[in-house]
């Protein structure tokens, strides 16, 4: 297929339908409307509701059940947000009109309704002019909004390309457990480089570290790194003080730059695909220790990931030094239910001895290593090689989750500690061993040892 021809396909599978669009427009006008009415009712009546976020944008993709709805308030009724009043107001609303409702937290809370298969964000913000300083994260949104319907044009389907492409290759999005693309910096990406192919170009030569892109033109490249350490720096036109890059992991930069190669080389349709199976089986599997543990209750994801991520450095370190090899370790979670840490080794379980170097012969420390171990029936030795005293003793740990098993009573986290009470160890040391799993955890088992992303072939 030449290029032209297949990008108009993947532009009819990153499209919605009309009537998906109807869905989605009718959805957001219906809670607009109603928001309207209780909040003029309540004596909110200056409040602006809008529809904002890629759905003001036309620039979400098939599929999308994500709808965001600001409040926009003035400045000086900034205490109904920091009170979480406002926020109140909101559950009310849900709960006397018999919407089903989450309290959400971003920077601050906010609240989601759950209206049949569609979740829509209701975010109280400051309404601000473009130059002023936020007072909350989400005060930005109606800025961004207005500077993406100026400047895109017609290039929504460019934007959906783009978005579907980081889609398929896993790194859509700047939440954490992306720590990718968000839709704003896709949107910002097609209008500086002017179109999908461009900005696929442009990304496949991309430096791993220091790209600038100012469309403000406030800043030269190297007050630009030095203002911002992040390795993509994307001045974000609304607010210049602001990397609206600063999530992308190096990464996903990474991953960006050798997917757009490959594509390039070999252009494929299942780049607009979200979803891809594993491509196949890895030739050998590697020793690995799969931990599952129940997902913590009451915990924003952030905060999760956050002591995930400290748990799993924790559990690397001690048992590096316990004299395992660690070959690759990685969490995966669902956010709802399951959390999984994977660690793939040399081996799960070392042999029963060790050699266990002491000082050197002539050192202070030598008295003391050869009084603990002298009368010692778990150990051969001490002995001399070279200049130092030597003993071979019994480990006393040998399996890696015993080591584990140690080391995670003593990390200090809050959310995961009961999880971790609760967590099952799995070991792999061959295929059957998977068959344990269900379809689904399967699957992120499989990904993580097979490794190589689908897009390799
Ligand atoms: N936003 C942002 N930076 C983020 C996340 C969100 O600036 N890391 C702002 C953007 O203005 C964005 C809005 O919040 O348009 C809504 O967030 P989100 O729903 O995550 O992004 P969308 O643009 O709506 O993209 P998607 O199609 O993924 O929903
Ligand atoms: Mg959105």
């Amino acid at each position: 297929m030449e290029i032209g021809e297949l990008l108009n396909e993947a532009l009819r599978l990153v499209t919605p339908t009309k009537e998906e669009e109807n869905k989605v427009l009718s959805t957001a006008n219906g809670i607009i409307n109603l928001l309207r009415g209780e909040l003029s009712r309540r004596g909110f009546g200056d409040f602006k509701v809008e529809l904002q976020g890629s759905v003001a944008k036309n620039t979400w993709l098939p599929g999308d059940r994500d709808i965001d709805i600001f409040i926009l308030m003035p400045r000086d009724k900034i205490d109904l947000i920091k009170n979480g009043s406002i926020v109140n107001t909101l559950i009310d609303i849900a709960v006397s009109n018999n919407i089903r409702w989450n309290l959400k937290y971003a920077q601050h809370p906010y609240v989601q309704y759950l209206i049949g298969d569609f979740e829509v964000d209701v975010v109280p913000c400051i309404e601000i002019k473009p130059g002023e300083r936020p007072f909350t994260a989400a005060d930005r949104t109606p800025l961004h909004t207005i500077f993406v319907k100026s400047r895109l044009g017609d290039r929504n389907g460019d934007v959906r390309l783009l978005k579907a492409f980081f889609k398929s290759v896993g790194i859509y999005g700047a939440e954490i457990k992306v720590r990718g693309f968000s839709g704003y910096v896709s949107e910002l990406l097609i209008i500086h480089y002017g179109s999908f192919m461009n900005a696929v170009k442009s990304i496949s030569n991309w430096p791993l570290n220091g790209l600038v892109i100012d469309m403000t033109g406030i800043y030269d490249k190297a007050t630009a790194r030095r203002r911002f350490r992040e390795p993509l720096i994307i001045i974000d036109p609304v607010d210049p003080n602001r990397n609206a890059a600063a999530s992308v992991s190096r990464t996903a930069i990474a991953t960006a730059i050798a997917s757009t190669r490959i594509f390039l080389k070999k252009p494929s349709l299942e780049f607009f695909k979200p979803h891809h199976e594993t491509p196949g089986k890895p030739p050998f599997i590697t020793p690995t220790l799969v931990m599952k543990l129940p997902y913590p209750r009451n915990a924003s994801p952030d905060t999760v990931w956050g002591e995930v991520g400290k748990v799993l450095s924790v559990i690397e370190r001690n048992i590096k030094k316990q004299g395992f090899k660690v070959l690759d370790a990685r969490a995966w979670s669902d956010e709802t239910n399951i959390v999984l840490i994977m660690v793939s080794l040399d081996t799960l379980e070392l042999p029963p001895h060790e050699l266990h170097m002491g000082p050197p012969v002539n050192s202070n420390a030598a008295d003391a290593f050869l009084e603990k171990y002298v009368n010692d029936n778990n150990v051969i030795g001490p002995f001399i090689r070279g200049a130092r005293w030597f003993v071979i003793r019994k480990r006393r740990v040998m399996r890696v989750q015993d080591v584990i098993k140690s080391v995670i009573r003593s990390v200090s986290i809050k959310y995961l500690r009961e999880s971790l009470d609760h967590v099952d160890f799995i070991a792999i040391n061959s295929p059957d061993d998977l068959n344990i799993f269900d379809k689904d955890l399967r699957n992120i088992v499989e990904d993580f040892l097979f490794k190589r992303p689908w897009w390799l072939g």
